[in-house]
């Protein structure tokens, strides 16, 4: 720890404010608790930074699935334009030390560009470091080499706790340089992950194993608070506790589960009511907070697909869930995920495919069309316009107190002084209800009791929706005396106060506001309104009904905007200086950034069409104005201006993969009578250190044991025969989804062709014809889908991959022994790619001589010319290999691209990998699915030049099989802000020393 900041030694109780009461009330004596830094602070309701109390509103984003690190900041912006201020990442142990002591996070790895990223878009970021991280990535971060440590994982084990120090030691000191503390981004850190319960037999919770945990982070220099992720509300580590425990507790929530298959099904039961009480109980010291609450949902091979995921987890979600959570209190909440990303080069876990796309707010194509990207816009956007939330007790939730209809349940979050707002959180009482609920309200406000509607009207809660409603809410000094609608925003402009807000078409609302009704002056007429009660109040009470057509009034200082969700859904706030002024602009695709200088008003921003745009709350004397940098004609004056964005469509062409000048070469010549394996490792091992499952056969033949850890497996096992051989049973396991294929010889004895839960296979083999004394020798392939995550004591990560029992079956009591020889990627953990990583490659015969990179030697003797689209005729691996070129726009447009499988069996069930310019962006599986296309990022592609397909294409069976259909497809195009996209190192195909 550097001992400058050790001086700091800040006693967090100073933090606490002058009021007094009971529990959840601000200033409940707190513990004093001596803090390294004073720069990240907190009390019972909320983190503050530099003095300042603020939410963290937070999204989930693995810089590790998208490995373009200048795409990075794509995605903080796109995060920061939605109101967010911080990202959550986790850091993957096994692409970092994939072999044990050889840390490395360099190129790709590097986390320096992510950290710049974030504080050049303005996010905070909260780290988790693991060691553990789950993630649906495979072993949940551990590396494979994890499984050959004998002690309990995630426990305090000797063994297991030295395995982990170097990478800990490592990644903490990088995360600690980039501490707020050191004018860096990262203000909080999260050890361990989930740490929530372990089998019976082990003491749980192990303190000194999370002290351990906390502590590599601390010796390296970490300041930060450090905050858990409980998996549920249990308590675990909170303060208060004992050794091991956090400075914040945290718990996680996915109250929809992962099963995407009925996206419209909410079940009864789901929605938490009881969060704030437990969390008096639990941690009263600390603000509430909510480290991971479901954002999407993770998809199984053979699963439902990503768009089923984003409706299960959808625009309506958000609307009932996420304002639940604020009914809670919530004052840090990081929302998983909030992009998803790829699991490319055999990262994931054997639980999911290819795609990490998550159905979550940005696609993996990184697009940010989902509905539920703009309504998490709203929500986020006042929450952040509304600091009073911060300071609010959340009370109890409640039904026929603040409204007349037991359908209607309302939570209030009380202000603690009379100057501050209330919030009010307005559900359905089944909060799973689709009909449409008529109700009135009834609030206590300082001008005493109002019950709204005061027309005729009435309040219509829609099915599936929820409301914040205020009282007495501050509007840049003036008071709103209640809304019944959502409100989107309030800023100050030169010319006056914009408040902004938003209900579902067709419904009605109510607000009142200071002001004088003989005052009122409509700017626009569109929505319908009325104006009620008389003249003699200071404030002016607004009945109106949310249409497409918006209706602005001017009521003293301030504009009021009123406009339909959908509407509202196309404003962007945006900062214009780092003096905390910020104009709205309505119109644009995605708004990122904007700045005003000598009369220029610059924005960045993206349209996807032709788009009129609206500038709210510009400067006056702005008459210049540029987007992306291209100048716009400016009209209208003041605080309201408008622009015609036109956009000229690029024209550019995308390659017919069909046409292409395919070359072939067969990857799998392990088949072939003459092959020659004396180069291959020999499977040698007597024992293994796998505790999680016996050896059950004379040597291990554990793909881990011998520093093989992702991808195909191969073996090689040689034999001969007495002659008594009647069948040969073999155990394969690989993960759910994986697939096998074992040879005799050169003929196919049969495949698994795999699916969506085995973890393993058995089959028997009929070899009764071997004449005795013949030589022969079994071919195994063996396609893993990664480690297992796990569970505390469970060791699931262990669950070895590749053949785990083998037995002949004689009809005379002999012995057959076989020899067997096994391949991975060329060199195990030795190897070769530190550009790509230690995951990216797997053991055929293509890989191992890195013919899947850029460039291979494709003239050479062993290639021919023959497509994929020709296939081959009789089971095995073909790999294919062609260049392509692209020349996209891609200074000014975003254009995403995906590889496209044609969804059918009938030309041979087949699973292929695909390689992009030699990284693996794609594992299909023609007869397990879901996925079939397969976003690859400009980066990894490039868009001006020369790339490298590579395709290995694994027949299942004996008629072979051909790739039915395989195209690259564009997306729309996107004109844009972003930084230009830089090419990652994609080092070329050259000759590999010891290949074979
Ligand atoms: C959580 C876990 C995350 C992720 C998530 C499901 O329990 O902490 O790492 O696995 O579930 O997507």
């Amino acid at each position: 720890m550097k001992p400058s900041l050790i001086l700091a030694g800040v006693v967090q109780a100073l933090q606490v404010c002058a009021a007094s009461g009971a529990g959840g009330k601000l200033g409940t004596t707190i513990e004093d608790r001596q803090l390294d830094q004073d720069i990240v602070t907190w009390d019972n309701r909320s983190l503050f930074i530099n003095g300042e109390r603020l939410m963290i509103f937070s999204g989930e984003f693995h810089p590790f699935r998208l490995p373009v690190p200048s795409l990075w900041l794509d995605i903080f912006q796109k995060v920061k334009a939605m109101g967010l201020n911080c990202v959550s990442f986790y850091v993957d142990w096994a692409l970092l030390e994939g072999k044990p002591g050889n840390f490395k996070a360099e190129g790709v790895f590097d986390l320096k560009p992510f950290f710049d990223a974030a504080q050049k878009a303005g996010l905070y970021l909260l780290a988790r470091p693991g060691p553990y991280i789950n993630a649906e990535a495979s072993g949940g971060g551990f590396p494979g080499w994890v499984s050959r440590v004998r002690g309990t994982l995630r426990t305090s084990a000797p063994d297991y706790l030295a395995a982990t120090d170097n990478y800990m030691s490592n990644i903490a000191k990088i995360i600690a340089d980039a501490q707020i503390t050191n004018g860096g981004p990262v203000i909080l850190l999260q050890p361990e992950n989930e740490y929530t319960g372990a089998v019976s037999y082990l003491p749980f919770p192990d303190g000194a194993y999370m002290e351990y945990v906390i502590q590599q982070s601390k010796k390296a220099g970490v300041v930060v608070p450090i905050i858990s992720n409980d998996a549920r509300s249990s308590g675990h580590n909170a303060p208060g506790t004992g050794v091991g425990e956090v400075d914040i507790y945290g718990h996680d929530n996915y109250p929809l589960g992962f099963d995407c298959a009925n996206p419209t099904v909410w079940p009864s039961g789901n929605l938490r009511t009881n969060y704030w009480s437990t969390h008096l109980q639990q941690s009263p010291s600390t603000p509430y907070s909510l480290v991971e609450f479901q954002a999407g949902s993770f998809d199984p091979w053979g699963g439902w697909g990503f768009e089923k995921c984003s409706e299960l987890i959808n625009h309506e979600f958000e609307r009932v869930f996420y304002k639940n959570n604020y009914a809670a209190g919530v004052t840090i909440l990081n929302l998983y995920m909030i992009y998803g990303g790829t699991n490319w080069g055999n990262l994931g876990h054997p639980g999911g495919y290819t795609s990490y796309d998550y159905g979550s707010v940005i696609k993996e194509d990184r697009t940010i069309t989902r509905e539920k990207y703009s309504e998490l816009k709203l929500q986020a956007t006042f929450i952040q316009s509304s600091p009073d939330y911060l300071t609010a007790t959340p009370g109890t939730n409640t039904v026929n107190e603040y409204s007349n209809n037991g359908d209607i349940t309302v939570t209030p979050l009380l202000a603690n002084d009379t100057a501050a707002a209330s919030f009010f959180i307005v559900r359905h009482t089944n909060y799973a209800n689709t009909a449409s609920t008529n109700y009135r309200v009834t609030f206590s406000t300082s001008k005493g009791s109002i019950s709204a509607p005061v027309t005729n009207q009435t309040l219509t809660l829609n099915g599936r929706d929820s409301k914040v409603m205020v009282t007495d809410y501050d509007v840049q000094g003036t008071k709103v005396l209640y809304s019944t609608s959502d409100i989107f925003t309030h800023q100050k402009t030169e010319s006056g106060v914009i408040l902004i807000l938003y209900a579902g078409a067709g419904e009605y609302n109510e607000f009142a506001i200071q002001g004088s009704r003989s005052a009122v002056k409509e700017i626009e007429n569109g929505a319908d309104y009325v104006l009620a009660g008389d003249n003699s109040t200071e404030f002016v009470t607004v009945g109106w009904t949310a249409s497409p057509q918006r209706s602005i009034l001017q009521i003293g200082d301030v504009q009021v905007y009123l406009l339909d969700r959908n509407s509202a859904y196309n404003y962007w706030v945006t900062s214009t200086g780092d003096d905390g002024s910020k104009i709205i602009i309505n119109g644009p695709y995605l708004v990122r950034s904007a700045s005003i200088a000598d009369n220029a008003l610059q924005i960045s921003a993206d349209f996807n069409k032709s788009t009129s745009i609206e500038i709210i709350g510009a400067p006056s004397g702005v008459t210049k104005f540029t987007v992306n940098d291209r100048e716009f004609t400016l009209n209208g004056n003041g605080s309201s201006l408008t622009a015609n964005i036109t956009l000229d469509e690029p024209r550019y062409d995308i390659p017919a993969l069909k046409d292409l000048e395919w070359k072939y070469i067969d990857t799998l010549p392990e088949i072939k009578t003459d092959y020659d394996d004396s180069a291959w490792p020999v499977a040698d091992l007597t024992s293994s250190n796998n505790t999680y499952q016996r050896l059950n056969t004379p040597v291990s033949l554990f793909g881990s044991d011998y520093g093989f850890n992702a991808g195909i497996l191969i073996y090689r096992g040689h034999f001969n025969a007495t002659g008594w051989e009647n069948s040969f049973s073999l155990w394969t396991q690989g993960g759910s989804g994986f697939g096998a294929s074992i040879w005799l010889d050169d003929v196919l004895l049969s495949s698994f062709h795999g699916d969506g839960s085995s973890e393993y296979s058995q089959a028997s083999y009929n070899i009764s014809s071997l004449e005795a004394g013949s030589a022969h020798v079994f071919t195994v392939v063996v396609d893993q889908t990664g480690h297992n995550e796990l569970s505390i004591g469970e060791d699931d990560m262990k669950s070895p991959r590749g053949i785990v029992g083998w037995r002949f079956d004689t009809t005379k009591a002999t012995n057959t022994p076989i020899s067997w020889k096994l391949t991975g990627n060329l060199g195990g953990e030795d190897y070769h790619d530190a550009a790509r990583g230690p995951l990216n490659e797997g053991g055929l015969f293509a890989e191992r001589h890195g013919y899947h990179l850029p460039n291979p030697p494709v003239s050479d003797a062993g290639w021919s010319a023959s497509t994929p689209f020709d296939g081959i005729s009789s089971a095995g691996v073909a790999f294919y290999a062609a260049p392509f070129t692209l020349d996209l726009p891609s200074e000014a447009w975003d254009i995403p691209l995906s590889f496209v499988f044609t969804n059918d069996t009938s030309s041979g069930a087949y699973r292929a990998q695909l390689y992009i310019n030699g990284w693996q962006f794609g594992k299909y599986t023609s007869d397990i699915g879901p996925q079939t296309e397969y976003p690859v990022p400009e980066g990894i592609l490039n868009y001006k030049g020369t790339n490298w397909i590579g395709l290995s294409v694994w027949a299942l069976d004996e008629g072979g099989a051909k790739v039915p259909g395989l195209e690259l497809v564009a997306g729309t195009p996107v004109w844009t802000g972003r930084e230009e996209v830089q090419l990652v190192e994609a080092p070329e195909w050259e000759a590999r020393d010891g290949a074979y």
